[in-house]
């Protein structure tokens, strides 16, 4: 870092404090930030610094060290990670969903593992509805995240209208509301969707899932590209008892798995199933 950027900058933040966070965040959140991320952590943990009342990112860390409080801890990891999504991102594994979940039999879990804002298991909710021909198909759908900030915008489920400017007419009439009054330029998503999905806290590199049983599928998409392939696999080690034999595992565009865990197998679009599993095309056949 050069010594005028140093000289700009209200708090203090030296390479040793950089390569503390990066330790730190790696062994909370299994997030790797790569060398070039400096000026993203000062920003995003800049906030952090003044709203605790220090003056350099030493005793902030220090602080956050030894108090070892849950709630620091929390808003150190929010401010750390990414939560770009959006609704029928990566849309073609949508109708792949749709066909897997007819092949199936009531009572449809699906787990949607790093939920972000919460589109990406609202548009698996719309999926089952639209598939179903229903508000209340047969689909439990848990949605979680590490970070709780965007948790609770996902709960709550309220969107800027942009969010769904992509969307449908028919998708957007009869899943959302068109905010009014105090709240024009927003849309919220119908109670029927919002019944479907229950959202829940959880660190992928401690999977401590609040329900029974396993899932039909899971989605797990656009978060494994922050993580290395030790994480990687040790994450997918944990999904396989997770995930039916029928079950298929959906990640992201640039998230090949082929390299990092032979418990799963391509089955083509991004989508994986278990290797010593069963598809659901197959079973079809029998
Ligand atoms: C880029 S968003 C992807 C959202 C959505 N899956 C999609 O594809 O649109 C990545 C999400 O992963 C979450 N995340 C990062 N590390 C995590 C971890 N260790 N456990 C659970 N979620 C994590 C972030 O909080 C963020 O919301």
């Amino acid at each position: 870092m050069s010594q005028s950027g140093q000289r700009n900058r209200e708090f203090e933040f030296t390479p040793h404090d950089f390569a503390r966070v990066r330790e730190l965040i790696y062994h909370r959140a299994g997030i790797s930030l790569s060398e070039i991320k400096s000026d993203m952590v000062y920003n995003r943990l800049g906030r952090n610094v003044r709203r605790a009342g220090h003056r350099t990112f030493k005793a902030y860390l220090d602080f956050i060290e030894e108090a070892n409080n849950a709630l620091e801890w929390e808003a150190f990891t929010n401010a750390l990670t990414t939560n770009l999504t959006a609704f029928f991102r990566e849309a073609h594994h949508f109708p792949i969903l749709a066909e897997h979940m007819l092949a199936l039999q009531p009572g449809i879990k699906i787990w949607c593992a790093a939920s972000s804002t919460g589109e990406e298991a609202y548009s698996i909710a719309m999926t089952a509805c639209e598939i179903f021909g229903t508000l209340k198909p047969p689909v439990e759908i848990l949605a979680t995240d590490i970070d709780t900030r965007v948790l609770s915008v996902a709960k709550r489920g309220v969107f800027p209208i942009s969010s769904v400017a992509n969307l449908s007419d028919e998708r957007r009439t009869n899943f959302f509301l068109r905010g009014k009054g105090g709240c024009e330029g927003s849309v919220k998503v119908c109670n029927a969707l919002r019944k479907m999905v229950t959202f829940k806290q959880m660190n992928l590199l401690s999977l401590n899932l609040p329900v029974e049983g396993q899932f039909d599928a899971i989605f797990c998409r656009n978060v494994m590209i922050y993580f290395d392939n030790p994480t990687r696999s040790t994450i997918l080690e944990g999904f396989r008892p997770l995930l039916k034999k029928s079950g298929l595992l959906f990640v992201g565009h640039s998230e090949n798995l082929n390299y990092v865990s032979n418990a799963f197998k391509l089955r083509g679009n991004t989508v994986y199933e278990l290797n010593d599993g069963q598809s659901t095309a197959a079973r079809g056949k029998q």
